[in-house]
């Protein structure tokens, strides 16, 4: 029996894994631990179950090192971790990779209809009383169906995506940076990003990504294109994206995720033909349970001496 750190409230029957072990936290008001309470608890337990909103820095890791065995991030993602720092420490990292594809890939179509059929703003003036009656040149938006989908990363969640977009004729570019030998591979991002009406991005965060799609990229997109993002905020320069929505050098925009969450860009969040949601992408009860309790699983299989399948690489 282990001790172990979760960091935040899970969904019910997500810690049944760790049933048989000794669980500090999360804090009453799910609030996330600060730097400094993360480092005091990393000593004191053999495992962590962390969310995307905890900073496992080298700091976290040392000030575990000895005792702490496992950090369990519930998320596919783990730029949150630092995994070169874990390994030095001999913390074995896991993520929930496979459990969240279609889920996300669920949202992030959807933020490609609503991005593109302009459903926010046409809601939001409903809402408001700003909408007067149907007008026929009112919120036209671009078509989904026919178009072309440019795919940036082409991984479980990119193929997902791809097998959605299917079912609406489009058709399907991905770049990534090694061939896929598949249809639709494009070598060049900057070529992908032209030649495409809508461009999806499912690439992982982190250093590699940061900006990737910055001012240079955006001005290479068609202005009539649509951008979403259910990545990481971090791979858009979210500064350069706002002027081009501002400016309409981008048609339209629809985010789930920001560099500097939960803080939301000012003139991002006032954009026109911008669809913003709170990083839901995996949000669906089952998936988020799911996720837990791979996470979970994970840790008690890395404190009782085994090697989880979802162990990331170093
Ligand atoms: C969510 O963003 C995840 O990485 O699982």
């Amino acid at each position: 029996m282990g001790r172990v750190l979760v960091t935040r409230c899970l969904p019910e029957g997500g810690l049944d894994p760790l049933a048989d072990h000794d669980l500090v936290g999360p804090k009453p008001d799910d609030a996330p631990y600060a730097p400094a309470e993360l480092c005091a608890l990393a000593g004191e337990v053999d495992a962590i179950v962390s969310l995307l909103t905890d900073r496992i820095d080298d700091t976290v890791l040392a000030a575990g090192a000895g005792r702490l065995r496992v950090v369990a991030n519930v998320a596919v993602g783990y730029d949150n971790v630092d995994v070169e720092a874990a390994a030095k420490h001999d913390i074995v990292v896991c993520n929930t990779p496979g459990v969240l594809d279609d889920t996300t890939a669920d949202l992030a179509f959807t933020l490609i209809l609503a991005a593109s059929r302009l459903a926010s703003e046409a809601e939001s003036d409903l809402r408001t009383g700003v909408w007067k009656g149907w007008g026929i040149t009112q919120y036209l938006g671009r078509d989904v169906h026919g178009a072309t989908l440019g795919l940036v990363g082409y991984g479980r969640i990119g193929r997902a995506v791809a097998r959605r977009a299917a079912g609406f004729d489009m058709q399907v570019l991905h770049h990534t940076r090694t061939p896929t030998g598949e249809p639709g591979w494009v070598a060049d991002l900057d070529e992908l990003l032209a030649a495409s009406d809508i461009v999806s991005l499912h690439c992982p965060g982190g250093d590699e990504t940061r900006h990737l799609i910055d001012v240079r990229r955006l001005a290479l997109m068609k202005p009539t294109a649509v951008l979403v993002n259910t990545a990481r905020g971090p791979v858009v320069d979210e500064a350069a994206l706002a002027d081009a929505l501002h400016a309409g050098r981008l048609f339209a925009a629809g985010l789930d995720v920001f560099e500097r969450e939960p803080e939301i860009h000012e003139r991002l969040r006032n954009a026109p033909r911008t669809v913003l949601l709170p990083h839901i992408g995996s949000a669906s009860n089952a998936t988020r349970t799911a996720m837990a309790q791979m996470a979970a699983t994970a840790a008690a299989t890395v404190l009782a001496g085994g090697t989880p399948p979802n162990v990331v690489p170093s």
